[in-house]
């Protein structure tokens, strides 16, 4: 049992035609729900931080309640940095144990990008630690107005190839269509296939990587609203596209906004069905308990990517 890097297990994802599931931790429930799916499918698993979590949490904690649950679980589990935005970020969670960063310089112009990612590459290298960096832009449904523009900002596979042959880095986040949070698509679902197989083809050995990539999936949406949510035309990536995905180099699925919707769904239902209940023990069970069903769902789905039992 330990924390490890993500190098080889993504390595033999990519040489097996299935993903590991990267999942957003922000408090302990969150984390318990997760690890306890990967405990009973003894998955491979990758549990990040974003800076938004280590502002919410603070560090310490999800660090220790990263460190609890291996301990308790005796899993192998990669602790990440999810879109680490500079050098400075990235090398205080390397510092503090953290096995894996994201470097994301996406917003930045090329050079630039490749210098930040240099940079970090270069000092987690030195201390073991994988880094993933992302070329492209993950355009929201709003951010552009029509397709044209939107597939502007996606990966180009040749600055792909000359990003991963001077930064070094160990895997890449690619932009081919998809967006973070509910709100993904507006018509039907659409994903540059031919761009993805394109870079994977140039960079077979390059583990990719598929941010925005929860399914936000029509149960706990529709739960989420039968309990007094507003979440009208809420829309994710079907599953049948991360398949697909899994066959050309996605070897990880960021999945956050899946785990918000269940945690969500089952805390509304729970305080509207037990309106004289106020202990948080009460509503915040159940929240954890539909987080990993959800997760060995998408564990699941992701281990049998290729249709085969892996
Ligand atoms: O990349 C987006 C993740 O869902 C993290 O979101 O920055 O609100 O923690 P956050
Ligand atoms: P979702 O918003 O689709 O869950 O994406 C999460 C993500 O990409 C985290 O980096
Ligand atoms: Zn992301």
């Amino acid at each position: 049992m330990a924390l490890i890097s993500t190098k080889e297990m993504l390595a033999k994802a990519l040489n097996s035609d299935y993903a590991v599931g990267a999942f957003n931790v922000n408090n302990m429930e969150i984390i318990q729900g997760i690890v306890e799916a990967a405990r009973i499918e003894q998955a491979p698993l990758i549990l990040q931080v974003s800076a938004g979590a280590r502002k919410y949490a603070r560090p310490v904690y999800l660090r220790k309640l990263v460190e609890a649950a291996v301990e308790e679980t005796g899993l192998d589990i990669a602790m990440h940095l999810d879109h680490g935005e500079d050098f400075a970020i990235c090398k205080q969670c390397i510092d503090d144990g953290f096995t894996s960063v994201m470097i994301d310089g996406s917003k930045h112009p090329f050079e630039e990008n490749i210098a930040m990612t240099k940079e970090v590459v270069a000092y987690a290298h030195d201390h073991g630690v994988t880094v993933e960096a992302e070329l492209g832009r993950l355009a929201g449904i709003e951010d552009n107005v029509n397709v044209d523009a939107r597939s502007a900002s996606f990966t180009d596979p040749d600055e792909a190839v000359e990003f991963v042959e001077r930064t070094g880095v160990d895997s890449l986040a690619i932009a081919i269509g998809t967006s973070h949070g509910a709100y993904k698509f507006k018509g039907e679902p659409y994903l540059d296939f031919e761009r993805l197989k394109v870079i994977h083809g140039l960079l077979p050995e390059t583990p990719l990587v598929l941010h925005g990539a929860s399914s936000v999936l029509k149960e706990f949406v529709d739960r989420c609203n039968e309990y007094g949510g507003k979440i009208p035309g809420a829309q994710g990536v079907p599953e049948d596209m991360i398949h697909e995905a899994v066959k050309y180099g996605i070897c990880k699925v960021n999945v956050d906004t899946d785990l918000r919707l269940a945690m969500t769904a089952e805390i509304r239902r729970y305080l509207i069905e037990h309106p004289e209940d106020f202990d948080p023990r009460k509503y915040m069970g159940p929240g954890r308990d539909a987080i990993t069903r959800m997760v060995q769902h998408k564990i699941r789905d992701m281990l049998n990517a290729s249709g085969q039992a892996k």
